[in-house]
C-alpha cells in the first residue's frame, strides 16, 4: 500500500507516479534546491552526526544548519572563561557547503548559573556582553546569523503596547520560565545584547527569536512586534543599519494550526522593514488533541496537507530568508512521539517531504 495517499504531486522533479513504496533520502532532489531563489533551507546538527549517514542526509537536502543544543551559552560556556567550542561540527557544516546560523546568545534556559546568579547587575552584564562578544567573534566568518536573545516573551503577554510588561522575569524563582536576565539587569538586557553582537561581528544578522508567535497567541506577537518596532526606532543605524535584523518564528506547531494565524504575523512583522526566518518548523501529528492516535495514512496525509498550505504561505513572502526544520527525523526530534518531521525513522521520506518540495501540487 502506498503511504502516500492520494495527493498530486511531482517525484524527483518530474511529473512522474508517486512511488508505490517509501524513498530513502538518497534518491530525492534535493529539497533546498527548490526554493534557491527564495530562501534557505535548513535543519539542525549535533556533534555526533557528522560524518555519518544523518550528515550525509543534512548536506543534500539543506544548505543551512542550527546546532540543536552545542552553541547555547551551557554548552560554550559552562563555567567562567571555559569555551567549548563547538569547532569540528561547524567546520565540518561548512567544508560540506552548508552555512551555519547559531542559535543561541542569550536565553533563560540552558544557561550556566554563574552567568547570572548570585552576581550584581553590573557583573551580569559583563557576562552576558563577555559571552557574546567571545561567541561571535571566534565564529565570525563561519556564522552568517545568530539568534542573539531566545524566547524572552511571557506565553501569557499583555495585551498593552507596553513590551516590557511582557518580558519573562524571574518573579517565582523556582520556576523555570523565568527570565534571571531581566530579573537582574532590567528590560534594557535586550538592547544592550543586540548592541554587543552588532559590534562584535557587524556582518552577521541578528535576530530575536521565540515560539507561538502566530496569532492564535497574538499578545505575544504584538508584544514581539511592539519590541522590535521600539528598539529598531531607537537603533535606526547601529552600525550602519536597524539593531535588530529579523524575527525568528520558531513555528512549533501541530495539525490545528490555523495556517492564516501564521501569516497574520508575517504580515505584521514584515510590516517593521525586517527578515523573518521560519527557525524551528515542525508539526506534530499524534498529540493529546489530535485527531489521531497513531500515525496513520490518513495522519501522515494531514500533516503532508499542512506542511504544504505553510509552504504556499512562505513562498509569498520576500522577507522570510530561511526556513529551518527542528529534527532530520522522526526518531530523533525532540517530539519524536508525534510525527513531526519530513523523514521517518528509517529516513524515508514521508507525504510531508513531498508536500514541503511542492505544495502547489499538494
Ligand atoms: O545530553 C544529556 C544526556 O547526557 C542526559 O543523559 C540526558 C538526560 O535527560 O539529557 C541530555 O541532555 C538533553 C539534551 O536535550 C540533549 O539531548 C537535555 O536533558 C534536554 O533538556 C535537551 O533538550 C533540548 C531542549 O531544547 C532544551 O531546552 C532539545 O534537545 C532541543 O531540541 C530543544 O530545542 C529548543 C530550542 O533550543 C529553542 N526552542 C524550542 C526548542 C524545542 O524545545
Amino acid at each position: 500500500m502506498s503511504s502516500l495517499g492520494s495527493c498530486d504531486f511531482s517525484f524527483g522533479g518530474k511529473d512522474e507516479e508517486p512511488p508505490a513504496e517509501p524513498v530513502s533520502w538518497e534518491a530525492l532532489t534535493p529539497l533546498h534546491s527548490r526554493y534557491t531563489a527564495q530562501f534557505l533551507i535548513g535543519n539542525i546538527v549535533s556533534p555526533p552526526d557528522i560524518g555519518g549517514v544523518r550528515f550525509n542526509l543534512l548536506k543534500k537536502h539543506f544548505n543551512i544548519a542550527t546546532a540543536e543544543n552545542h552553541m547555547k551559552p551551557d554548552a560554550m560556556q559552562p563555567s567562567k572563561g571555559y569555551f567549548n567550542y563547538p569547532d569540528a561540527m561547524v567546520n565540518a557544516v561548512l567544508a560540506a557547503g552548508m552555512q551555519m546560523h547559531g542559535h543561541t546568545l542569550v536565553w533563560h534556559s540552558q544557561t550556566p548559573a554563574w552567568m547570572n546568579t548570585g552576581v550584581s547587575k553590573e557583573a551580569a552584564i559583563a557576562n552576558m556582553t563577555d559571552h557574546i562578544t567571545k561567541v561571535m567573534t571566534h565564529f565570525k566568518g563561519k556564522v552568517i546569523s545568530w539568534d542573539v536573545v531566545n524566547e524572552a516573551m511571557r506565553d501569557n503577554s499583555s495585551s498593552s503596547d507596553n513590551w516590557r510588561e511582557s518580558l519573562r522575569k524571574d518573579e517565582s524563582p523556582n520556576a523555570n520560565d523565568n527570565s534571571r536576565w531581566n530579573q537582574i539587569i532590567g528590560d534594557e538586557y535586550i538592547e544592550i545584547a543586540f548592541k554587543a553582537a552588532r559590534d562584535a561581528d557587524p556582518d552577521a544578522k541578528l535576530y530575536y527569536n521565540d515560539y507561538n508567535l502566530n496569532m492564535s497567541n497574538s499578545n505575544k506577537a504584538y508584544a514581539v512586534y511592539n519590541m522590535v518596532k521600539d528598539i529598531n526606532q531607537r537603533y535606526p543605524a547601529y552600525g550602519g543599519r536597524k539593531l535588530i535584523d529579523g524575527i525568528g518564528m520558531q513555528s512549533h506547531h501541530h495539525l490545528n494550526t490555523d495556517p492564516a494565524t501564521v501569516e497574520a504575523s508575517i504580515l505584521l512583522f514584515e510590516s517593521l522593514g525586517v527578515e523573518i526566518a521560519i527557525s524551528e518548523l515542525d508539526i506534530q501529528t499524534v498529540f493529546y488533541g489530535s485527531p489521531y492516535s497513531s500515525f496513520t495514512e490518513d495522519a501522515a496525509k494531514a500533516q503532508a496537507e499542512k506542511y504544504a498550505a505553510l509552504f504556499k504561505i512562505f513562498k509569498n513572502h520576500a522577507a522570510i530568508k530561511r526556513v529551518t526544520f527542528w529534527g532530520l527525523d522522526d526518531g530523533t526530534s525532540w517530539r519524536s512521539s508525534s510525527y513531526p518531521v519530513l523523514f521517518d525513522k528509517q529516513y524515508m521520506a514521508k507525504p510531508a517531504f513531498y508536500a514541503a518540495e511542492n505544495p502547489g501540487k499538494f
